[in-house]
C-alpha cells in the first residue's frame, strides 16, 4: 500500500470505528434537532448523521451515539452542542446563487429604493438569513454597492446583516476569502472592483473581500428559532433562502413570522427558488418566492 502522506497514516490508525446510531440514538439526536435548530429528518438522515458526526465521537474517544448524546447532555459549557450544530447543518452557497433574484432586485427592487431615497429608505438595512458562508451576503453587498453607488451606502446609507447558527461557516463568512473557482459566478467587473488577490502559496491565490464592501456588514451568529433575535432594527430587504426546506412545517411557520415581523411595510422577502407553496401571512407574491410585505 502506498501511503500519499504522513496524516493519512495516522489518521486511518488512531480512530477506532464507529458503529452507525442504532433507531433509538438516531431518534434521540432526531428530536435535539428539532427542538433546538427545527430540522426535519427522516429516516434517510440517519447515514448524515453518522458520516458528519462520527469525527467528533473519535476525536473525544466516545464509544457510540448514545456516550455522545449524555456527553452533549452533561456538558457544562455549549461548545459541545456547537460542534454538533456546526456538523449537522448543510451550508452549500455560492456567489449569485439563484441569480433571478439578483436580476428582480436591480430591475425592480433597487429603483423602488432609490426613488424614496430621501424619505422612507434614507437608510437602507438588508439581511442575509442563513448565510452560510458569506457568498449570499456579499453578493447582496456588491449589487446594491454597484447599483446605489458609494454616496448613497456609505456613512450609514445601507449596512447588512448575515447570520447563521454554525460558527464554522461565519468564520469563514467574516474572512471573506475565496478561492478563484468559490468566485467563477461573479462577473468580471465585480471581481476586479471588490476583491484583493491574496497569494497563498504552492502559487494558488485566493481573493479577499475589500474593505469597501466588508465594512457595511455585520455577520452574527444566533439561532432563528430562538424566541428574541438579537436585532433592534427592522429591514427593508431580507433573504431567507435555502433553509426553510430543511424545517419541520410548524418550525417554517413560526420562523416566516418572525422574518415578517421584522420586515418594515413595503419591505422585501426573498425565500429559495424552490421554496414554494409555504403560507407567507401578510405578504404579497411578486416573482419566484419573492414576497412584498403589505
Ligand atoms: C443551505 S445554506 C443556504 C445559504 C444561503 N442562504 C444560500 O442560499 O446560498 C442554509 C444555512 O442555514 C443555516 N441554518 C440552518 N438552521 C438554522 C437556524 N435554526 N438558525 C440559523 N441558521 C440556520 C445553516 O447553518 C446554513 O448555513
Amino acid at each position: 500500500m502506498q501511503l500519499n502522506n504522513k496524516s493519512e497514516f495516522i489518521t486511518s490508525h488512531k480512530f477506532k470505528k464507529i458503529k452507525e446510531p442504532t433507531d433509538e440514538e438516531f431518534n434521540l439526536f432526531r428530536e435535539l434537532v428539532l427542538k433546538d435548530l427545527g430540522l426535519e429528518w427522516g429516516e434517510d438522515k440517519k447515514y448524515l448523521l453518522y458520516a458528519r458526526v462520527q469525527r467528533i465521537l473519535q476525536t473525544n474517544q466516545l464509544e457510540n451515539f448514545q456516550s455522545y448524546y449524555d456527553y452533549i447532555e452533561q456538558s457544562e459549557n455549549k461548545k459541545e452542542l456547537q460542534d454538533l450544530y456546526n456538523a449537522v447543518t448543510t451550508t452549500k452557497s455560492g456567489f449569485f446563487r439563484e441569480k433571478q433574484h439578483f436580476k428582480f432586485l436591480r430591475e425592480n427592487v433597487f429603483p423602488e429604493m432609490k426613488k424614496y431615497k430621501n424619505n422612507r429608505y434614507s437608510k437602507l438595512r438588508f439581511w442575509s438569513a442563513g448565510c452560510s458562508s458569506g457568498e449570499e451576503t456579499y453578493t447582496l453587498a456588491m449589487e446594491a454597492h454597484d447599483f446605489f453607488g458609494t454616496a448613497m451606502i456609505s456613512n450609514g446609507g445601507l449596512r447588512i446583516l448575515g447570520s447563521d447558527v454554525n460558527t464554522g461557516v461565519l468564520e469563514l463568512a467574516t474572512n471573506g476569502s475565496y478561492s478563484e473557482e468559490q468566485i467563477i459566478t461573479i462577473p468580471d467587473s465585480l471581481k476586479k472592483r471588490f476583491f484583493i488577490p491574496m497569494p497563498v502559496g504552492n502559487n494558488n491565490t485566493q481573493r479577499k473581500i475589500n474593505r469597501e464592501v466588508q465594512k457595511i456588514i455585520q455577520f452574527r451568529q444566533f439561532n432563528l428559532m430562538a424566541e428574541d433575535y438579537p436585532i433592534a432594527t427592522k429591514f427593508q430587504l431580507i433573504f431567507c433562502r435555502n433553509l426553510l426546506y430543511y424545517l419541520h412545517p410548524d418550525k417554517r411557520e413560526y420562523l416566516l413570522k418572525k422574518l415578517v415581523d421584522h420586515l418594515e411595510t413595503g419591505g422585501w422577502l426573498v425565500l429559495g427558488i424552490t421554496e414554494t407553496g409555504y403560507k407567507v401571512e401578510g405578504m404579497k407574491k411578486l416573482a419566484f418566492s419573492i414576497y412584498q410585505k403589505n
